[in-house]
């Protein structure tokens, strides 16, 4: 049997298949519809490629205090390939890996728990793996932790803040010690829990330090980093009286919360969303509590 044929006994055929009013209108209505979905999906491809294509332009501060020709501060730019769902800490990780080996900055958890990667980002502190590029304005600029010492590239000196975080004595403390044959689990009522819980998420990332005009201009301020943990300890109800008196008096000391100007940007670049002001003023009205003599 001849191709024509068959064709031709195809199409006589045909309008007995065809259920009930089926017409040559529904199939070109139904061809129709094929053609937009193989243009729907041809323009979803295109787009996908070109974002594929797309590049971010990102300028990253630079500074190398050990090699001669790098003891000069510049930025150097980088392009790197734009991916949805790109992060900060993404394009730097690209940027070194296939551009400039040297490129230095600090990075681990890459899901801003550590609290290592914390740049200037565009004018502002935040954390690389939790800032989206497409949330920025190209190029982005990343420099290191302002009011920082900047040992090399991106990664600045943290001692300081560390010794801040040290002075206010950042663990828990117990005025009576249980014998070691009866210890006990300390308990706390989920009330107190709930207090404290905000203050717990610090990561120590330093970006409230780092925000802090007063911090910038008193070395020895303990900054909000350091009393919000200290907040942490005097509020939490396991410790008892004396010990939350210990603390308000390390507190209140010449560069402890009285420094506080309730500026608010601590809390404002404050990656976890701690209520850092808002700590600081309760425990500036516990230390006038604490003060207060009644005869
Ligand atoms: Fe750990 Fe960003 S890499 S907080």
């Amino acid at each position: 049997m001849s191709t024509q044929e068959t064709s031709a006994e195809t199409e006589d055929a045909q309008p007995e298949t065809e259920p009930a009013g089926s017409s040559h209108q529904d199939r070109r209505l139904q061809e129709k519809r094929e053609r937009q979905a193989e243009r729907d999906q041809q323009a979803e491809a295109d787009a996908e490629a070109e974002a594929t294509e797309n590049t971010v332009q990102i300028k990253v501060f630079r500074y190398d205090p050990e090699v001669e020709g790098k003891q000069e501060p510049r930025f150097d730019d980088f392009h790197v390939p734009f991916e949805k769902g790109m992060t900060v800490l993404d394009a730097l990780i690209y940027a070194r890996d296939h551009f400039d080996s040297s490129l230095t900055f600090r990075h681990s958890c890459r899901q801003a728990v550590c609290g290592s990667d914390a740049f200037f980002i565009n004018g502002s502190q935040r954390l690389g793996c939790k800032t989206q590029l497409v949330e920025l304005d190209d190029p982005v600029r990343i420099e290191p932790l302002p009011h920082q010492d900047v040992v090399k590239d991106l990664v600045v000196d943290m001692q300081h803040f560390y010794e801040q975080m040290e002075a206010v004595e950042p663990y828990f403390q117990e005025e009576d010690l249980p014998d070691a044959e009866n210890l006990e689990e300390q308990r706390q009522d989920p009330e107190n829990r709930e207090k404290i819980k905000m203050s717990s998420r610090c990561i120590w990332c330093g970006a409230c330090m780092s925000s802090c005009n007063i911090a910038a201009g008193d070395n020895e301020y303990l900054g909000p980093a350091a009393i919000n943990k200290a907040y942490k300890f005097a509020m939490d109800d396991r410790e008892g009286e004396d010990l939350k008196q210990h603390r308000l008096n390390i507190l209140e000391q010449e560069h402890g919360v009285w420094r506080c100007q309730t500026q608010f940007s601590c809390t404002n670049v404050c990656p976890k969303d701690i209520p850092l002001t808002e700590h600081i003023q309760e425990l500036k009205r516990e230390a006038v509590k604490n003060n207060l003599k009644f005869w």
